[in-house]
């Protein structure tokens, strides 16, 4: 019986992302959780007939590599160059340096779906030929910009990871003469005179390349909610601070902070969207560096927790229960320190006040609550 074929999978994941644009670049975004790399390798991870798995990366992108990797045992990381070409020359050459592979399928990481049904198309079409690329029909109807029309049966949509016998890819990369930088493997492997075919592709395939693209999958956009609740005890003083706001009253509250219930239960409703956990998890009350803090440190903490996730606001609802002191007179102002601490639009944020009918603690004036939703959404 022949050997079984050495097949390795290439990923390159050297770009910057700029047309999605936002804090990290996109293959470092997370989706529901999980980094849009992490995703790119698992179905090539997961198939039995795939060995070696190589990941270019940039210059800098070590530390994110790092975290998306986690749990992982990958060969080191190959360094990318400036463009997508140059990055895939960059992983051939490291392939070849370490002993090469029979068979290469070359992805992007910005393409985080793969079916396992794809990459059996394509292994299987390498049997009888140098390579096979994955393609759909384009089905929008084409058109010159000079407004001409061009016959779309004609046309593909080019997808990856895309397969090739390793030798051919490999000369086909080092010989590439086009004036051009091409964007596309199966074009450096047919120019080169090998035998590329077309398999079927998938939708799933899709590569994300702008902010809308991360928008949603299969109709569900990456949709975050959380809820939060606090609860703190009169005590003697002379104000209270709740949503951000020194308020006058007879009384204050008990905490080990500035006891500011309303941003409390926000900051918690925030790290409960985020998968975070709670407040006491990020600020223990066995700090001694928290004891008598602003709440909006909390709150401006929690905000940029949601940054490095890639999740911005939807919108905040926080509902204040307690039968003194009004709120009503407060509530804009609340509203507007909300936006001013979160970096947010006014109209993200609603704050109310209620009582209890002057049942339960609250109507007995013991103490105040505060409950609060918060959603956010995968966005730069
Ligand atoms: N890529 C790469 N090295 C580069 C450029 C791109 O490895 N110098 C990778 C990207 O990380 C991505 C794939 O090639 O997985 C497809 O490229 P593209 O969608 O263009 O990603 P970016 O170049 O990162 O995005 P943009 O062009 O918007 O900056
Ligand atoms: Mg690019």
């Amino acid at each position: 019986m022949a050997e079984a074929p050495r097949i390795s999978a290439l990923i390159v994941a050297a770009g910057k992302g700029e047309r999605v644009g936002g804090g990290v670049p996109k293959q470092y975004r997370k989706i529901r959780g999980k980094s849009v790399l992490r995703r790119a390798i698992e179905p090539l991870w997961r198939h039995d007939a795939i060995g070696e798995i190589r990941i270019v990366i940039g210059e800098g992108q070590e530390p994110l590599y790092e975290q998306a990797i986690e749990g992982m045992t990958l060969p080191s990381p190959v360094l990318g160059g400036a463009t997508r070409q140059q990055s895939v020359r960059n992983g051939i050459e490291a392939i070849a340096a370490d002993g090469g592979a029979d068979i290469l399928l070359i992805h992007d990481a910005a393409r985080p779906f793969l079916p396992a049904e794809v990459i059996d198309r394509l292994l299987e079409a390498c049997d009888s030929h140098d390579g096979a690329i994955p393609a759909i029909a384009v089905t929008d109807s084409l058109a010159r910009i000079d407004g001409s029309t061009v016959p779309r049966s004609e046309f593909v949509q080019v997808q990856t990871p895309q397969a090739f016998r390793f030798d051919a890819i490999l000369s086909a990369h080092r010989d590439w003469a086009g004036g051009t930088t091409a964007t596309d493997d199966g074009e450096i492997a047919r120019a080169a005179g090998y035998d590329i075919v077309l398999v079927d592709g998938s939708k799933a395939l899709k590569k994300l390349t702008f902010e809308d693209d991360f928008m949603g999958y299969g109709g569900i956009p990456d949709i975050r909610t959380g809820i939060g609740f606090d609860v703190h005890a009169f005590a003697a003083g002379d104000h209270v601070w709740l949503g951000g706001i020194r308020i006058p009253h007879d009384r204050g509250l008990a905490g080990h902070s500035d006891a500011d219930v309303a941003l409390h239960a926000l900051t918690d409703a925030i790290l409960g969207a985020l998968g975070e956990g709670d407040i006491g998890t990020h600020f223990p009350p066995s700090d001694a560096q928290w004891k008598d803090a602003a709440s909006s440190v909390f709150l401006a903490r929690a905000g940029a927790i949601a940054a490095e996730h890639g999740l911005s606001f939807g919108n905040l609802d926080v509902t204040i229960i307690c039968e003194d002191p009004r709120i009503g007179p407060h509530r804009e102002a609340m509203r507007d320190r909300i936006a001013e601490i979160l970096e947010i639009d006014r109209s993200c944020v609603n704050v109310k006040g209620t009582t209890t009918e002057r049942l339960g603690f609250t109507g007995r004036a013991e103490g105040i609550a505060a409950q609060a939703v918060a959603t956010l959404r995968a966005s730069s």
